[in-house]
């Protein structure tokens, strides 16, 4: 079992993601959130995404019972988010620009993207819980997105082919 465990982790490093950072408000009006690359497009009709959040992470109560989280969408010069937002034992919030959205979240600021999303749908799933958000608001730009790539990040390569 921990070999297939070791063979999925080196199969699903070499799959590159974007990076986000998910964030909400706790009950104590806090900002909150964690770096994030199991976010996922799932519906355009509705819109609809997902993530999914470890059962060991400090925050997964907060996010569960949250009734809205924000998506920022890193973009390539911000790595030191990456690593800010998974980082343990530090004031995330103090130690980046951010801001109070509209629908009021908390929103990194110079973000590539943001999808402000009401919290609709959990599914428990192993030692994860995936939450489902329906899009309530988009901030696009068109800045170049922070890649990950076996514990790597990093931008786009030059080479790189546009699909049909
Ligand atoms: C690139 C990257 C992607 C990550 N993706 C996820 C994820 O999808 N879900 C998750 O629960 N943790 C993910 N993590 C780990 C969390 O960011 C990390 O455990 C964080 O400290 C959790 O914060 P918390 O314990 O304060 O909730 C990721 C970390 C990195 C570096």
């Amino acid at each position: 079992m921990i070999d297939q465990q070791e063979e999925f982790k080196k199969a699903l490093g070499n799959y590159p993601t974007g990076v986000t950072v998910v964030t909400t408000f706790d009950q104590e009006n806090n900002p909150v959130g964690l770096t994030v690359n199991s976010f996922a497009s799932v519906s355009l009709e509705p819109l609809l995404i997902l993530w999914s959040i470890d059962k060991k992470s400090k925050s997964l109560g907060i996010f569960t019972s949250a009734d809205q989280f924000a998506v920022n969408i890193l973009a390539s010069d911000q790595a030191k988010l990456c690593f800010l937002f998974s980082s343990k034992e530090v004031d995330r919030f103090t130690q980046c620009e951010w801001q109070r959205s509209e629908k009021n979240l908390p929103i990194v600021k110079n973000i590539a993207s943001v999808l402000e999303c009401e919290n609709v749908q959990q599914i428990e799933a192993g030692d994860h819980v995936i939450l489902i958000g329906k899009v309530i608001h988009i901030i696009h730009t068109d800045k170049a997105p922070l890649l990950y790539h076996q514990r790597s990040v990093g931008e786009i390569p030059k080479t790189f082919y546009q699909t049909n």
